[in-house]
């Protein structure tokens, strides 16, 4: 049949979130630390009295939320992580017939948003999944998303960091201003306790694992409850802030003791100056182009990093502190979930939004890169 339809404006039709049910407080998470620290610091105690090697200290519940806004994390793998001799997650690998973790927990929130729009798997063209880190190079993950719920079209992964949901979204959001796709699944299952060094006191309480879905469509076919995409705006800024150097090139299981670049690493301080007059900058600029009043924005759905830099960042584009009305937080039972924490801000926090409401799904992160989606919700 010869497509008529001249126009294709994406809308978002419905998310979906997948929540591991175990989830690490504050106090089991510093005890498990604490006891690590005690028996390395026995263990290495005449190295430690010569100066060869370093004494560690202490983790603690209240620097933790004071500098975070972080109380529990829900993760895919608590005993092993909570276990002072592993401390990082184990999960099985799979065999070549069985799907990936990453694929598994993906399909759940995308069914959810399926579910949510009233879509048909047949009905969707793309898959994308949108993380910050990959379970492997290839087949892609997405196409197990694809595969695993009998969609006919084309998938791929993207990694963009923190960032990664948004330009996913963007993408999506192209394939349909474009005419190639009129309905694409962004699907963001994120497991940052792998990529996380649990024994590094400065940053072993930041992350977290969920999987997000949003299923971004033409509005000719969505449903009569839906957000309108405004417009979409992304950057990158080079930075070595936000780090890690695991890749296919440096095989050598990145064990947090002889290789912790091989996983996250931050200079936190730096990223929280660097990252806040950008974001906020980038917010007001947007805004301007679409001719939005940033000051009236019913709601911000921002990147779940630290509850400081999103106070800051609210304040700078709202004109005055922001309540967790119009700035919610997911933060303290999530912890920084990557790409998908503004996107649970999203789904959990917008059901009560009422026509015409307009909000920023904002997210930051690594490379530095940023990302915003400006929404409008039609009821
Ligand atoms: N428990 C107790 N004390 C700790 C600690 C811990 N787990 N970790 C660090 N400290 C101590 C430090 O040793 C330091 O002590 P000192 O002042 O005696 O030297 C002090 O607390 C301050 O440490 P610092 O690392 O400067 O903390 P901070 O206030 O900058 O908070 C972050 C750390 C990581 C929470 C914060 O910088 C941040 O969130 N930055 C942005 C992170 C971000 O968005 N990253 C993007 C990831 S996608």
């Amino acid at each position: 049949m010869h497509n008529t339809q001249l126009t294709f404006e994406p809308v978002i039709s419905a998310t979906g979130l997948f929540t591991p049910e175990d989830s690490i407080t504050n106090e089991e998470l510093v005890e498990s630390f604490n006891a690590f620290v005690d028996r390395h610091n026995a263990e290495n105690a005449a190295a430690i009295a010569t100066g060869d090697v370093a004494e560690l200290s202490h983790s603690s519940v209240e620097f933790i939320e004071k500098a975070s806004g972080i109380k529990a994390r829900h993760v895919m793998s608590k005993a092993a992580i909570l276990d002072p001799g592993t401390m990082c997650p184990r999960l099985d690998e799979r065999a070549d017939d069985e799907i990936s973790v990453m694929a598994e927990i993906g399909v759940i929130a995308a069914k959810q948003a399926l579910e949510r729009a009233g879509r048909a798997p047949e009905d969707v063209d793309a898959v994308l999944c949108a993380a910050s880190n990959m379970q492997r190079a290839y087949p892609a993950m997405a196409i197990e998303v694809q595969q695993a719920l009998g969609i006919d079209g084309f998938a791929f992964d993207m990694n963009v960091a923190c960032s990664s949901a948004t330009f996913g979204i963007q993408t999506a959001a192209d394939y349909v201003r474009a005419g190639n796709a009129k309905s694409v699944l962004v699907v963001s299952p994120e497991i940052t306790s792998g990529h996380l060094n649990w024994r590094d006191r400065d940053s072993h309480f930041i992350f977290g694992d969920v999987a997000t879905a949003v299923l971004v469509e033409d509005k000719a076919i969505a449903p009569a409850n839906r957000w309108d995409i405004l417009g979409t705006k992304l950057k990158t800024v080079f930075s070595n802030n936000i780090r890690n150097n695991f890749g296919f090139l440096n095989r050598a299981h990145p064990d947090s003791a002889s290789a912790p670049d091989k996983l996250f690493v931050q200079e936190g301080r730096k990223v929280f100056k660097e990252v806040v007059p950008m974001v906020a900058q980038m917010i007001i600029d947007e805004a301007e182009r679409l001719e939005i009043d940033p000051t009236a924005l019913r709601r911000m759905w921002l990147h779940q990093a630290n509850a400081g830099m999103n106070r800051l960042i609210a304040q700078r584009v709202l004109g005055h502190e922001a309540n967790a009305d119009e700035s919610p937080t997911v933060l303290d039972t999530y912890g920084n979930t990557s790409s998908a924490g503004s996107i649970i801000a999203f789904h959990k926090h917008s059901d009560d939004l009422v026509e015409d409401d307009t909000g920023l799904i904002c997210s930051f992160g690594a490379g530095y890169s940023a990302g915003t989606v400006f929404v409008r919700k039609v009821a």
